[in-house]
């Protein structure tokens, strides 16, 4: 039996990316369908687990993505309020890339540091990637700070972070390098996983760092989100830090793409999301 995934992307065009990784990854068709709102879910879930019987389903499965990570974990959560009873289908979350970006870039943190009661910045943080990487490292037992130019949105997100996670962070202004060395005082890792194009923390200020251990960089756009290191770097040693940069993450992040979309196929029910994609990555 053919293996379809039925792409769910709230943007007008599906995303060529989401398509092709899943076709990659093992899927025979995907049936893509772009602008999809909540409104629209049920008829379209409907349609994937009336067709092949509760027997045969795990040959369907879902996909939610596009670049508004907002609206598209409503569809998310549309999609599962579709399913009852054993009418159902395996779904994955990753809009943007979100989930499986900030897996990968606190994965890789996890393989150089030791993330329990360690001290963990995370600048540029009230973004999708920012506030699920925060959420992992909290996770993993890191006291995190989580950075924003504007405190009130590092509180915003941290009361997102406890709702969903049930995770506590400390919300922190940093939005000019002396804010950033104040955020970064007795840090033992950092994490820059602000907008693309702009650096969150410049090579002065953390290569004399004297706590400071793993750096890791999810932006690919010069300039990097961490100055002074490549884009390239996994796990590279500079001035005493091991150090990642955004392809040294993105290499591990689209294996990681992968192995969640091929897991899909393998029972009706399951629910890929940021926890179960961590451990993937970790396992990678
Ligand atoms: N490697 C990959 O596969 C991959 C996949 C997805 C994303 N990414 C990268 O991951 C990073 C985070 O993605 P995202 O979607 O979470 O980011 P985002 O929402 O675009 O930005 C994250 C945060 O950056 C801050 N920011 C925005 N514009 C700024 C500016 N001009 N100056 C200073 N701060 C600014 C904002 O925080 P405040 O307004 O609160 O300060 C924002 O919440 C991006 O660099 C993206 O390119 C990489």
């Amino acid at each position: 039996m053919k293996k379809l995934l039925i792409q769910l992307d709230v943007d007008r065009h599906p995303s060529a990316f989401d398509r092709i990784v899943a076709l990659d990854a093992g899927a025979d068709h995907v049936l893509s369908y772009g602008g999809v709102t909540a409104g629209d879910v049920t008829a379209l879930i409907h349609g994937a687990i009336f067709t092949r019987g509760p027997g045969d389903s795990r040959h369907t499965a879902a996909w939610v993505g596009g670049t508004d990570v907002v609206a598209a974990e409503a569809l998310a959560e549309a999609v599962q309020k579709a399913f009852f009873g054993p009418f159902r289908v395996s779904v994955m979350m990753d809009a943007n890339g979100c989930n499986t970006t900030a897996a990968a870039a606190v994965a890789r943190l996890a393989s150089v540091a030791t993330l329990g009661g360690a001290r963990a910045v995370v600048l540029g943080g009230t973004g999708p990637v920012g506030v699920r990487a925060a959420a992992l490292l909290a996770r993993e037992g890191a006291a995190l700070t989580l950075c924003s130019r504007s405190l009130e949105r590092a509180r915003t997100a941290g009361e997102r972070l406890r709702a969903r996670f049930g995770v506590d962070v400390s919300p922190c202004e940093a939005w000019d390098e002396d804010g950033v060395r104040r955020a970064l005082e007795g840090a033992d890792v950092c994490l820059t996983a602000g907008a693309a194009g702009i650096q969150f923390l410049p090579r002065a200020v953390w290569a004399p760092h004297p706590s400071l251990k793993a750096l890791a960089d999810v932006n690919a756009v010069p300039p990097l989100g961490i100055g002074g290191i490549e884009a390239g770097d996994k796990g590279a040693e500079r001035d005493g830090k091991r150090v990642f940069g955004a392809l040294g993450i993105g290499s591990l992040k689209m294996k990681v793409h992968r192995a969640c979309l091929a897991q899909l196929f393998e029972r009706n029910d399951a629910v890929i999301d940021l926890e179960r994609i961590y451990d993937v990555a970790r396992a990678s």
